[in-house]
């Protein structure tokens, strides 16, 4: 069957990897990537795609909703996956607004560009919103999310999140705009950007600096290899139904802590190192205001609807994880070099 399907933030961390899962697996399907090119959004992500015929790149910005509408009109998409966003949590701590202006109001912009194409019917057609697990809020040490736990965000990224998240269902309450919604947990993999605890470990291992735990350390995530997100995606994208939402996840949770044990163990393996050396620069330094006890995802819809199962163990997607920042050590000296220092001084000096 032939599709246009507009992906948003596909030259982000995750939408890389999803943009490439569309192009390779979908031939039919011509993918357009409309990507800002903000300091996360990088081309060097797709280099092995960039050249297949159904792949395109559109540089723009979601907050312009002038030219986001001659987006839509120019490629007519009839399916919309939307990643494009401000990502990191310390960064909303620091500038909230720039989280409203992408999360929210860009979010709102390519709804009303869906919905204007998509004035003569609905059939065929889909809005897909990428969201997180953060929307939900903490938990204490025990329970899960699941897709019924109400919103309590804390963070303005994760306000901003669950403002588009209810946005996305206002413009299927009220218009009959046909959505799905995934709220995954965090994610790690190939392509990450250093600023994330997983990332930024190994970079720091790789350059002798210190690994700074935020608080005690026994704040915990959930963590789901990236490319199981992007299958994830591709499965509620086509099978989801009409108006649901799907939480994402490996039931996978870690002590922060110990996930950078973890890591400082592979790493010295892969380095030739002794045990224990890069443990030696584990510091723990001072808190994240407001940080999140727990995250954790019940994924029982995904599974029992969708069949969804990851295809990787946390310790093999680590270890492949580590094994690509070993093999593109340009990748990373690329997106280290010029703002990334300004951004990692002033955060951690
Ligand atoms: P990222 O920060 O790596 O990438 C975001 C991408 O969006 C970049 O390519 C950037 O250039 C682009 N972008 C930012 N502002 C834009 C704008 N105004 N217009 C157009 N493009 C813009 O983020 P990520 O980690 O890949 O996350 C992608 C999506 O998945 C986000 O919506 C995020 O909330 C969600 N999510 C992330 C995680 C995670 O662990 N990283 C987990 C669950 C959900
Ligand atoms: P992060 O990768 O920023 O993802 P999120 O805040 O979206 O969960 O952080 C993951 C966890 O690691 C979180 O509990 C904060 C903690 N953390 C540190 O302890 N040190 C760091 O330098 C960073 C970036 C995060």
């Amino acid at each position: 069957m032939e599709r246009t399907i507009l992906i948003t933030g596909g030259a982000g961390f995750i939408g890389s990897h999803v943009v490439r899962e569309f192009v390779i697996k979908y031939p039919s399907y011509q993918i357009i990537n409309l990507d800002a090119l903000t300091y996360a959004g990088n081309l060097e992500n797709l280099k092995d795609i960039e050249n297949k015929s159904n792949y395109t790149f559109v540089k723009a910005d979601i907050t312009d909703a002038t030219v986001i509408m001659d987006v839509f009109q120019q490629y007519q998409p009839d399916g919309v996956i939307h990643l494009a966003a401000e990502s990191h949590v310390d960064r909303s701590i620091t500038d909230p607004t720039a989280f409203v202006m992408t999360n929210v109001i860009g979010t709102v912009n390519l709804l009303n560009a869906a919905k204007e194409i998509w004035k003569d019917g609905f059939e065929g057609k889909r809005f897909h919103h990428v969201s997180t697990d953060e929307v939900y809020g903490a938990l204490r040490e025990t329970g899960l999310f699941t897709e019924d736990t109400k919103y309590d965000p804390h963070s303005p990224y994760s306000a901003s999140k669950a403002s588009s998240d209810h946005f996305v269902r206002a413009y299927h309450d009220t218009y009959g705009l046909p959505i799905v919604l995934t709220n995954c947990s965090n994610n790690y993999g190939p392509n990450h950007f250093p600023e994330k605890l997983i990332p930024l470990c190994i970079h720091n291992i790789l350059n002798n600096k210190p690994l700074p735990i935020y608080g005690n350390g026994k704040y915990t995530r959930d963590w789901l290899f990236v490319i199981d997100h992007a299958k994830a995606i591709d499965l509620v994208f086509h099978n989801g139904k009409n108006g649901d939402s799907y939480n994402v996840g490996g039931f996978n949770e870690w002590q922060n802590i110990d996930l950078v044990k973890e890591l400082c163990r592979q790493m010295d393996e892969k380095l030739g190192k002794p045990e224990g050396t890069s443990m030696q620069l584990i510091t723990y330094v001072k808190d994240r205001p407001g940080h999140d006890l727990r995250y954790a995802i019940d994924a029982t819809k995904i599974n029992q609807e969708l069949g969804y199962e990851p295809s990787v163990t946390f310790e093999q997607g680590l270890s492949k994880t580590i094994d690509w920042f070993l093999s593109n050590p340009n990748w990373l000296d690329h997106v280290t070099s010029g703002d990334y220092q300004k951004y990692y001084d002033k955060q951690y000096n």
